[in-house]
C-alpha cells in the first residue's frame, strides 16, 4: 500500500510539474515574470522528488535499508540543492508580487527578462554553492560501520550521528545555513507581504482589494505550504524508537509538498486553464 501511495504520489508530482514546465515554455500568455519563476519551481520540484522517491520505492519493496556512499553523498548535494533553491525561489516571487501591488505602474520596467533571468540564477548559484560547500565537507567524513539510511533517504542528521569523525564544525556549519538561508529568505518574503498588506488596505474599492489579494494568494499558500513542511521536519521529536508509520508520514509531508505547487498554480488560475486549452487545440486541431 504504502508502495503505491509513494508511486502515484511521485508520478503527480512529476506529471503536474511538467505539465506546468511546458506551459509555462511554450504558451506566450504564461510569459510573465510569476511563469518564469514557477516555470523553475517546478524544474527543482522534479529534480527534488526525483532525488528521494525512486529510493524510498526501491526500500518499501526489497527492505533493504543499505545505501552506498556514492549514492547518499548525491542524494546529499541535491537535498540541499533543491532546498535552498526553492526558498531563493519563493523570495523572487514575493519581490515579483510586491513590484506588481506596491509599484503597479512600472511592473513591466522593473521585472523585465533581464531581471528574471538574473533573480533566477542567482537562486540556482547560491543552492549549488552551498550545497557543494555542505556536500564536500559531509564526504570527507569517515564511517566504521555500514551506512544505513533511517528516514527513507540519506538524511544529513544519520549521516552525522553514524560518523566517527568530529563534526563539530559541520554541525556549526549546517546551524549557520539554516539561520541564514533558511531565515533570510523568509524575513524578505515577509516584508514584501507587509509591504502588500498596506497597499492593499489603502485600495478603494473591495473588488480591487479583492483583486489584488487574489494575485498572490497562490504564492502565499506555497510559502506555506513549504514552510510548514520545513518547519514540521525539523521541529519533529528525535526519538531514537519513533514509530516505523510515523517516519513514514513525515517523509509523505515532504513529497506531498511538489505535488500541491502545481495544483495550487493551476487550479486558482484561469490562464493556466486557458493555456492548456490553447496547447490542446495546437495538438489536437479539430
Ligand atoms: C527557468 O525558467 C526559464 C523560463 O521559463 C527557463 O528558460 C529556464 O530554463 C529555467 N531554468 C531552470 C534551471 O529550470
Amino acid at each position: 500500500m504504502i508502495f503505491i501511495g509513494v508511486l502515484l504520489l511521485y508520478l503527480l508530482a512529476v506529471l503536474g510539474n511538467m505539465i506546468i514546465t511546458i506551459l509555462a515554455c511554450t504558451v506566450s500568455q504564461l510569459h510573465t515574470p510569476m511563469y518564469f519563476f514557477l516555470c523553475n519551481l517546478s524544474v527543482q520540484d522534479i529534480i527534488y522528488v526525483s532525488t528521494i522517491l525512486p529510493k524510498l520505492l526501491a526500500i518499501t519493496i526489497t527492505r533493504d535499508r543499505s545505501i552506498f556512499f556514492s549514492s547518499c553523498i548525491t542524494q546529499l548535494f541535491l537535498f540541499a540543492l533543491c532546498l535552498v533553491t526553492e526558498f531563493f525561489l519563493l523570495t523572487s516571487m514575493a519581490y515579483d508580487r510586491y513590484v506588481a501591488i506596491c509599484n503597479a505602474l512600472r511592473y513591466s520596467l522593473i521585472m523585465n527578462r533581464m531581471v528574471c533571468i538574473l533573480l533566477a540564477t542567482i537562486c540556482w548559484i547560491v543552492g549549488t554553492f552551498n550545497s557543494l560547500l555542505f556536500t564536500l565537507m559531509m564526504s570527507k567524513l569517515s564511517f566504521s560501520k555500514e551506512q544505513e539510511v533511517s528516514h527513507f533517504f540519506c538524511d544529513p542528521q544519520t549521516v552525522l550521528k553514524n560518523s566517527c569523525s568530529d563534526t563539530t564544525i559541520i554541525k556549526t556549519l549546517v546551524t549557520m545555513q539554516g539561520l541564514f538561508l533558511g531565515c533570510c529568505p523568509f524575513i524578505l518574503i515577509l516584508s514584501s507581504y507587509m509591504f502588500i498588506i498596506f497597499t492593499i488596505l489603502k485600495i478603494q474599492t473591495s473588488a480591487g482589494r479583492l483583486k489584488a489579494f487574489s494575485s498572490c494568494s497562490s504564492h502565499l499558500m506555497v510559502v506555506f505550504l513549504f514552510y510548514g513542511a520545513s518547519l514540521g521536519l525539523n521541529m519533529k521529536p528525535k526519538s531514537e524508537d519513533q514509530q516505523e508509520i510515523e517516519k513514514v508520514l513525515s517523509m509523505l509531508y515532504i513529497a506531498v509538498v511538489p505535488v500541491l505547487n502545481p495544483l495550487v498554480y493551476s487550479l486558482r488560475n484561469r490562464d493556466v486553464f486557458r493555456a492548456m486549452k490553447t496547447c490542446f487545440k495546437h495538438v489536437f486541431p479539430f
